[in-house]
């Protein structure tokens, strides 16, 4: 078990370069197995979720190897196992996204239920809605979900919700279908559109991406394309940003979009912090007095579920009475009990958090519980006083390449032990 080691008190200062999109990736990845030549994608964080699901792949019989920093040598082969490797899969709840790839390219599909996790029961059933619609046979199997088709054929398919992975795991399928399917109430996060942006690089037609609506005319095959770059993380992005605000320090962040960051960008201008927008860069300052603001997560373009868990810890210090409403997952406010440890005074019932300002927070040991939540304990460990220690920090280190150094190279103290 990882532990971190931060020594609190230190304003942020100075550059920090985010990389590729952690969500983006995974989704891209799957998505090459589709691919009948080889591949290059550029811009991939070597992050833990994504050296999990490259075991995955090579177990499966997929050549998949680094060519430099973030340049990822893909070749699928003709011949896979396409069975995902059990033990690996729990460990990555993404590695569902490999159904919509196997059945569109090999007619069968066979990955473990990655289960629930910290933030909610996850379930699947629009995996499956969509997928059958398609003319897949999908079942549950000892733990395992279990597709089978001949032919995926297009239909029109529509979500209750607009669920991430599903609209990923049906787009991809449709790319192989034959005919035309229309997908209705999408996810239109742009990893979405990154991920649309792939396909069609590789030959498919996908229109509408970022829409409500994804129409897609199915192909028959999907080539290599020359090398295709990640979008950058903006939920890397979104992290850094809260750190400078909540260590009231001044940061340059560089390589983001700051599009996908609007929604972010508003809730943290509404707070009072003072942010500028580049071409590809954004500087945060928390020049003035930090204001206490109400939060509700939604589906992009709403607020972010994975920015929630860092905004409370960014309103813990502001003074005032702010709220969260987390309309995403069930089970996301895991971390109140880790922050009441630090000195923060939250209040939550169901949904709702109610987060009463305190001055400072008083360093201690805490334990993160998923990877968003183990990001924040790190925010609220640079901004409190003394020394907090993070167990179970081995969910950081799957989603944030290289945190450690870039958070030192802004000035703070954190070390791994
Ligand atoms: C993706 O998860 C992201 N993960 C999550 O990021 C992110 O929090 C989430 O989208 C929402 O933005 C990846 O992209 C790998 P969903 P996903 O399907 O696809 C319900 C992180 O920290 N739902 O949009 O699993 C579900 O219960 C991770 O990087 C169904 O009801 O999210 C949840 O309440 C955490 N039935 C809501 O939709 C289904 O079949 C959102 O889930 C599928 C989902």
């Amino acid at each position: 078990m990882r532990k971190i080691i931060i020594n609190g008190g230190y304003p942020l200062r100075g550059k920090v370069k985010i990389s590729g999109a952690k969500n983006a990736s995974l989704a891209i990845i799957c998505a090459a197995l589709m691919s009948d030549e080889p591949l290059l994608l550029d811009n991939v964080p070597n992050i833990s979720d994504i050296q999990v699901l490259l075991e995955i792949i090579s177990i499966m019989g997929v050549k998949a190897n680094w060519q430099g920093p973030g340049l990822l040598y893909i070749e699928p082969s003709v011949k896979i196992d396409v069975k995902a490797p059990y033990e690996q899969v729990k460990k990555l709840r993404a590695s569902n996204l490999l159904l919509g790839p196997l059945l569109a390219k090999h007619g069968c599909a066979s990955v473990a239920l990655p289960g629930g996790c910290n933030i909610g029961v996850r379930p699947m059933d629009l995996h499956f809605k969509g997928l059958s619609g398609l003319g897949a046979k999908m079942s549950l199997e000892q733990g395992c979900v279990i597709g089978k088709v001949d032919k995926l054929k297009g239909a029109r398919i529509y979500l209750d919700f607009p669920s991430v992975g599903a609209t990923e795991n049906i787009m991809m399928a449709a790319c192989l279908a034959s005919g035309q399917t229309i997908i209705e109430n999408v996810a239109k996060e742009p990893e979405i559109v990154d991920l649309a942006n792939f396909l069609n690089a590789m030959g498919a037609k996908v229109r509408g991406a970022g829409t409500d609506l994804i129409k897609i005319k199915g192909t028959t095959v999907l080539g290599g394309c020359k090398k295709y770059s990640i979008i950058p993380d903006r939920i890397e992005a979104g992290t850094y940003m809260v750190a400078a605000a909540a260590t009231r320090g001044d940061v340059l962040l560089e390589n983001i979009i700051p599009k996908h960051l609007e929604p972010f960008i508003a809730k943290l201008r509404e707070a009072n912090v003072s942010i500028e927008e580049g071409e590809d860069t954004i500087r945060v300052q928390a020049k003035n007095e930090l204001k206490a603001i109400d939060i509700k997560t939604m589906p992009y373009p709403g607020f972010p579920t994975d920015m929630q868990s860092q905004m409370m810890v960014l309103l813990s210090t502001v003074p005032g009475f702010s709220t969260i409403t987390e309309n995403i997952f069930e089970n996301r406010f895991q971390i109140t009990d880790e922050l009441k440890r630090l000195g923060a005074k939250i209040k939550t019932e169901g949904r709702l958090a109610v987060i009463e300002g305190v001055p400072t927070l008083q360093g201690t040991n805490v334990k993160a519980t998923d990877l968003r939540a183990g990001a924040a304990l790190l925010i609220a460990g640079l901004i409190a006083t003394g020394k907090t220690q993070i167990t179970n920090s081995e969910y950081i280190y799957r989603g944030y390449q290289n945190i450690q150094e870039k958070l030192n190279a802004l000035g703070a103290s954190v070390e791994q032990v």
